[in-house]
């Protein structure tokens, strides 16, 4: 892989499994030999960094006042100055490592105040495009050859960024029907940000989460997205596992459970296909 991909976890609702879906679908690109970066936008409670158990460690790090610079840093109007003078540990100091392979940049509670600052740039390309401008000038050229980005589940300046950034989205579905409603607002609020700023947002991957087989109705809504969504449909389905919501207490993936239960293992199977069906997406997105 020569270019950097990037994607952005999206769906204007809170709790479908955006967070969880970065999270399972970076370390599966990790073991499947991806270097991964994973940018945490979704707001200060640091939930991608609960999910690798480093957040104890950050959040020291920014009651000591040492957290910086850090996520939102790279939004501000003097970045360029600041990263001029720390050089190369500019992105360095922004970086942490993880136990399961990916990357990450943590959340910080400077993303509270950060839709009303951007809110203050008259210019709407200018608005939206500071985390594109830091992507391609400072992550770039760190070769990742994944950057996956998790976003607040609510359209505002903060997760404009993350699309105008990331141009393709990876949505965790629920089987039901406000939420295949959901989805294809998501739907028409992209074909709109691609009229009103001549910029493609690709629906790239629409991952079904929580799916309890057991219900005949979990089946129909998995056969309706299936039709509405035949480009994007993940191979797989993520069922839902105790396991999974356990594992993200103890601050780990289901990648790390040592025995897992029969869901753990169907939903680790599921994001794996569901990895390989995203960088092959993102690849022919990318090159047409
Ligand atoms: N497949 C799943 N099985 C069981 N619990 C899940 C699954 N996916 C997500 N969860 C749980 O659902 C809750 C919301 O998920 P989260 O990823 O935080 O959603 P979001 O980021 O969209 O708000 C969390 O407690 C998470 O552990
Ligand atoms: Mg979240």
């Amino acid at each position: 892989m020569t270019e950097t991909l990037r994607a952005a976890a999206f769906l204007d609702k809170g709790g479908t499994g955006k967070t969880t879906t970065t999270a399972h679908l970076g370390v599966a690109l990790s073991e499947q030999g991806h270097e991964v970066l994973l940018i945490d936008l979704a707001g200060k409670q640091g939930d991608l960094a609960k999910h690798f158990g480093v957040w104890g460690q950050y959040r020291d790090q920014i009651d000591a006042d040492e957290a910086w610079p850090n996520i939102s840093t790279v939004f501000d109007d003097a970045w360029d100055t600041i990263a001029g003078k720390l050089g190369d540990d500019a992105v360095a100091d922004l970086v942490i490592a993880t136990d399961e392979g990916p990357d990450l940049i943590p959340a910080h509670p400077g993303l509270d105040t950060l839709d009303a600052e951007l809110g203050n740039i008259d210019d709407a390309r200018e608005r939206y495009s500071r985390l594109e401008q830091f992507l391609d000038e400072y992550v770039d050229p760190l070769s990742y050859d994944v950057v996956l980005i998790d976003l607040p589940g609510m359209t505002n300046n903060v997760s404009y960024n993350g699309l105008w950034a990331a141009r393709h989205v990876i949505t965790p579905v629920e089987m039901g029907p406000f939420e295949a409603e959901q989805a294809n607002a998501l739907r028409e609020d992209l074909e709109k940000i691609a009229e009103n700023f001549e910029v493609d947002i690709d629906l790239s991957l629409v991952l079904p989460n929580k799916v309890d087989t057991r219900t005949n109705l979990a089946e129909e809504y998995l056969e309706s997205f299936q039709s509405a969504y035949p480009d994007a449909i993940a191979p797989a389905y993520v069922p839902y596992s105790q396991d999974i919501r356990n594992a993200a207490e103890s601050g780990e993936t289901a990648f790390a459970i040592a025995e897992p239960s029969t869901t753990a293992d169907r939903a680790r199977e599921a994001y794996l296909e569901a990895a390989s069906a995203l960088v092959e997406q993102l690849e022919s997105e990318t090159n047409e």
